[in-house]
């Protein structure tokens, strides 16, 4: 597997494989797939998978060239299409949407408004004081102008790395004294234009010159009279939802299921179903490999794609140790941005309608349909084809079933994976947000990989020493300062493991952050609405999606493989 860092943009073409790999890769893959069917009857208690993000080529090259059993690291988690990693070749950051404003709130905005509102020590010394404002008054108002000034001021000092939006006017804190701001921000590190909130309780005085100054500055989300009351939109499946509040639309969560409206809109579409096949209950990023080929062919034919929302989470990323069907996509990636990337449809929805037109309408008029069985069939064959559906069925037996073959050979060259479609899902995000937040953006991290990789030897044999605790410490000594926030990215199930280090730094592992989404969270509450009310568990999907995010977003990184031990990544003479 090549490096992560040979990434380069989300749109580039796959490599073209010869016929001849691809036949053997197969083979081996179906073998792989049997091992691991193996290996799970084997295996009685639950590693949780190692936290690294799949580089897009490193998955293609998973994909294509699988000899060495790579595949069975497939536990891992990919790069989605918001944070592919910046490398030099990489395009710049792709503009905003046209809806979202450009300018952050920057030092020089608010020297301008200064001008009109604040009262300047200068100023303030020569001029008679401004009418509008109350002369140098002890009693704070939080409504006055100068605080947000002073706050906004603050805030750039304090946080370099972000990007700062759409201050609302402070609110009172619980004492005089204190004031509550809200405002959104972006980290300017991250490579989306995603928004999120914070608000902060400030303590503010007022100096003898008359100026406002922040001389405390409360923590991530303390500000709670400054909180936007959250009106909850029914996000359940059938698409039925309360009027949105325009103004709230960053901080809320737009995934209900499409309607397609009415029969002659079902009609006048064109759709490409793509029915169950052999990827089912495969790995994550098997999942995607194949979701986004059907995507980019539904693309490349200018139809829409009939998408199954229901996801069945693999073995590997489960406490349980067994595949669960029934996981909702939307607990995972971001549904509401794809709705707006791609055409797509809900299954249910499309059937529905499908059956309601042929029930409804004689035998002649009934809705076109063109079956392709094979996936040999390819894409330009279809191009032309005017059925309303086209319904691509994979019953052959495995590897023929898998809706990624589609995209191999020749199509390749035509179809494009849009992985700029796929995001994670933005309630995982908040939590990583919300972690970063806890530990004010200024943080180091390490990615400790043990589990499965650290117990065979033969494949890595230095990794289990490596990162046995007091080799940590003193590796770590060289590299973190000691008495930083250090975050440690893991899948050490055991919690006490990396106690050793808690005398050199403060440690910060996932699960001390458990209440993020345990029963009293917003994760738990909106999770729980997607899923008709029953609660959804935090998998070992999610847990790896957060950790490793969070992982990014620390100041200095410390890798394992590279960092802390020569083994490669991929087992012995693999780098
Ligand atoms: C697979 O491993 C063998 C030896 O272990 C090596 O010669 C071969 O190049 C490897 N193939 C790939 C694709 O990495
Ligand atoms: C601030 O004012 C100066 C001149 O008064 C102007 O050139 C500059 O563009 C203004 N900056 C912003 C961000 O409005
Ligand atoms: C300052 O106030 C004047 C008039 O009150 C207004 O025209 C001007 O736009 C204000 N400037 C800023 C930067 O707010
Ligand atoms: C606080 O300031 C706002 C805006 O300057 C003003 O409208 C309000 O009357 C003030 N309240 C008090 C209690 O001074
Ligand atoms: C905020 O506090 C000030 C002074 O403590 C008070 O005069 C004002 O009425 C309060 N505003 C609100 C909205 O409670
Ligand atoms: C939230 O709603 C409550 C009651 O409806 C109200 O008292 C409070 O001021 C609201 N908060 C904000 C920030 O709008
Ligand atoms: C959610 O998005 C759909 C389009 O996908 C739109 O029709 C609906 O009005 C939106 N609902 C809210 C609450 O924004
Ligand atoms: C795709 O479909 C849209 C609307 O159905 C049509 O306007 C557009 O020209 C089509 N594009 C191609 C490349 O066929
Ligand atoms: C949340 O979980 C705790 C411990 O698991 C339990 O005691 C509590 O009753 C739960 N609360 C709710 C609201 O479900
Ligand atoms: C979750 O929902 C419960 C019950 O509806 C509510 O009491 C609680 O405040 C909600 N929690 C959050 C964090 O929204
Ligand atoms: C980890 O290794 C990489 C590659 O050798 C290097 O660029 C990076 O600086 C190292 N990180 C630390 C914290 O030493």
């Amino acid at each position: 597997m090549k490096d992560s860092n040979s990434s380069s943009s989300s749109n580039r073409t796959e490599p073209i494989a010869q016929n001849i790999i691809k036949l053997i890769s197969n083979l081996c893959f179906s073998l792989f797939v049997f091992s691991v069917l193996i290996f799970t009857v084997i295996a009685i208690t639950y590693q949780p998978p190692d936290p690294w993000l799949q580089s897009t080529p490193a998955l293609t090259n998973l994909f294509t060239q699988s000899e060495n059993a790579t595949f069975r690291i497939d536990s891992s988690v990919l790069r989605t299409g918001e944070d592919l990693s910046p490398s030099p070749q990489d395009p710049p950051l792709p503009p905003p949407p046209p809806s979202e404003p450009l300018i952050d709130i920057t030092q020089q905005q608010i020297a301008n408004s200064t001008v009109n509102s604040t009262a300047d020590s200068t100023a303030y010394s020569t001029d008679a004081q401004p009418p509008s404002l109350p002369a140098c008054d002890e009693t704070l108002n939080c409504s006055n102008p100068r605080v947000l000034i002073a706050v906004q001021r603050f805030n750039l000092r304090a946080f370099k790395s972000i990007a700062f939006f759409d201050y609302q006017p402070p609110m009172n804190g619980s004492v005089p004294g204190e004031c509550d701001v809200a405002w959104r921000f972006r980290n300017k590190r991250e490579r989306s234009w995603r928004k999120y909130r914070d608000f902060r309780r400030f303590k503010i005085a007022v100096t003898d010159d008359c100026r406002y100054k922040v001389v405390h500055a409360g923590g991530w989300h303390s500000g709670a009279n400054a909180r936007r009351n959250v009106t909850r939109t029914g996000a359940g499946r059938g698409g039925k939802s309360l009027p949105p509040r325009a103004s709230a639309r960053d901080d809320e969560i737009n995934d209900t299921i499409p309607t397609l409206g009415s029969d002659t809109n079902f009609r006048n579409g064109k759709y490409l179903y793509y029915s169950r096949g052999g990827d089912y209950c495969k790995g994550m990023n098997h999942y995607l490999w194949s979701f986004l080929c059907g995507l980019g062919e539904a693309m490349f034919l200018n139809r829409t794609f009939v998408m199954d929302l229901s996801v069945c989470l693999a073995s590997t990323y489960n406490p349980s140790n067994k595949d669960e069907e029934g996981k909702d996509f939307r607990y995972y990636f971001d549904f509401e941005h794809l709705k707006e990337t791609a055409s797509i449809v809900e299954e249910g929805e499309f059937l529905r309608d499908w059956k309601k037109w042929d029930k409804t309408h004689l035998k002649k008029k009934k809705v076109p349909v063109r079956k392709v069985v094979n996936h040999k069939v390819t894409p330009m064959q279809l191009k032309k084809d005017k059925s309303t559906i086209i319904w691509r069925q994979f019953d052959a037996p495995e590897p023929e079933n898998y809706w990624y073959r589609v995209c191999e050979g020749e199509a390749a060259q035509y179809v494009q994976r849009p992985w700029h479609a796929v995001w994670k899902s933005k309630r995982l995000m908040n939590i990583v947000t919300e972690i970063s937040g806890r530990l004010d953006w200024d943080f180091d991290a390490v990615h400790v990989v043990r589990g499965e990789k650290a117990q065979n030897k033969e494949l890595w044999p230095h990794l289990d020493y490596d990162t046995s605790p007091d080799v940590l410490v003193e590796k770590l000594k060289w590299m973190v300062q000691p008495w930083r926030h250090l975050y440690i990215a893991t899948n050490e199930p055991y919690y006490n493991y990396f106690d050793k280090l808690r005398s050199n730094y403060k440690v910060h592992l996932l699960d001390d952050y458990k209440e993020l989404w345990g029963n009293t969270s917003e994760w738990y509450n909106e999770t729980t609405l997607l899923n008709s009310g029953k609660p959804v568990e935090f998998d070992g999907y999610m847990r790896v999606a957060v950790d490793t995010e969070v992982f990014y977003r620390g100041k200095t990184r410390v890798e394992t493989f590279y960092n802390l031990t020569k083994d490669c990544k991929d087992g012995v003479n693999t780098c």
